[in-house]
């Protein structure tokens, strides 16, 4: 069976695309795999993925779809990686933290964040007794091409480096043990709050970083001492922009050109995983940015390290305003990754 998991989620109409364009959206539901996609000029495109959340789809339906099973495999010392990916202002963010990461008003909003955390903290409650735990929780941004360390500012241009037994890691990364989920929640939301965020015409609060999260959980046997360790990684990447639409200029028309450029290098491993001949060894260009550097493990196909669960979401507006023409280009992208990894 595959390892890589690819989606596609729709966020709700905003209050001023209704009353910019009314109610219509570019998008028709067929099924929870397949949609339909109109165009400008109505013509329709079907898509299939591994599973379509519409707009009226909860935060809990994404996590238990795609992150659940990942928390439960990490705490089994299987490695899983959660990737959002999509347009500047879709619903990356808000799909990993939810409006906020302490204090969110409704919990039905809560993003995916808060809620491994949970979960990761639940399974570990009902571990073999036998088995001693430990969770650490790194956070670093990609910006501007230079790996900060999140939760220590003065580390601010860390080194990828790769070992034959633990595969890619940062090196000097600091790494928090968490003893609970509410001193989780506390570092997460510290480590948000150092993260580089700005205003475009697109996105009140639009991430000018790739975001990775990595959670790792350590597991030792009393009995024999044998260890194992389990990493479960969730990136929100910086979404793709079109810089005339964005107003950018000055640093933040240099952010977004190092952001799409970033997200092209993305691309250019998928496409050069999804083109490759059984048998026959591709070059890979993971060390085109540092984004696909550090997800070189989770983006192995098959993974050569250990298991390793993949999961991509694909976000769209659901505005039929947009430039279609990237959005339909980028979906056949997702769709032949959802086919061939
Ligand atoms: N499922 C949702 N339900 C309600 N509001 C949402 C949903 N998804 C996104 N939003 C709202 O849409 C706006 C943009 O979302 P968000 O900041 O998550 O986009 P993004 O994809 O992370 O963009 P960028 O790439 O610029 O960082 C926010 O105001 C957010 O609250
Ligand atoms: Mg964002």
């Amino acid at each position: 069976m595959s390892n890589v998991t690819v989606c596609a989620r729709f966020r709700p109409l905003s209050s001023k695309e209704k009353r910019d364009h009314g109610d219509v959206i570019c998008i028709r539901s067929i099924d929870a795999e397949n949609f339909v996609f109109k165009d400008e000029k109505d013509e329709d495109f079907t898509f299939c993925f591994d599973r379509v959340f519409y707009p009226g789809s909860e935060q809990v339906d994404v996590y238990e779809f795609l992150a659940q099973p990942i928390v439960r495999d990490a705490v089994n010392a299987i490695n899983g990686t959660i990737i959002t990916y999509g347009q500047t202002g879709a619903g990356k963010t808000y799909s990993i933290e939810g409006p906020s990461i302490l204090g969110c008003d409704e919990q039905k909003k809560e993003g995916l964040l808060p809620r491994v955390v949970g979960e990761l903290f639940e399974c570990l409650k009902s571990a073999d007794e036998m088995i001693k735990y430990t969770v650490k929780l790194s956070m670093v941004e990609i910006y501007m091409e230079k790996v900060r360390d999140l939760f220590d500012l003065s580390k601010d241009n860390l080194h990828i480096k790769e070992g034959k037994v633990q595969g890619i890691f940062l090196s000097g990364v600091t790494e928090i043990s968490i003893l609970d989920p509410e001193e989780a929640l506390r570092s997460l939301s510290s480590g948000i709050a150092n993260r580089a965020v700005g205003e475009t015409l697109m996105n009140m609060a639009s991430s000018r970083s790739h975001c990775v999260y990595i959670f790792t959980v350590r597991q030792e046997s009393t009995k024999d001492r044998r260890m194992k360790t389990g990493k479960l990684i969730l990136v929100d990447l910086a979404g793709s922009e079109k810089v005339e639409k964005t107003g950018a200029e000055g640093r933040v028309l240099e952010e977004a050109k190092t952001i799409n450029k970033s997200l092209s290098a993305l691309g250019n491993v998928i496409n050069a995983l999804t083109g490759s001949t059984p048998g026959k060894v591709n070059h890979i260009p993971y060390r085109d940015s540092k984004l696909t550097r550090i997800l070189q493990d989770a983006l192995v196909s098959p993974p050569l390290l250990c298991p390793h669960q993949i999961t991509i979401i694909f976000y769209q507006k659901p505005t039929v305003f947009s430039s279609y023409r990237v959005e339909t280009h980028e979906l056949h992208y997702f769709v032949v990754a959802h086919q061939a990894l």
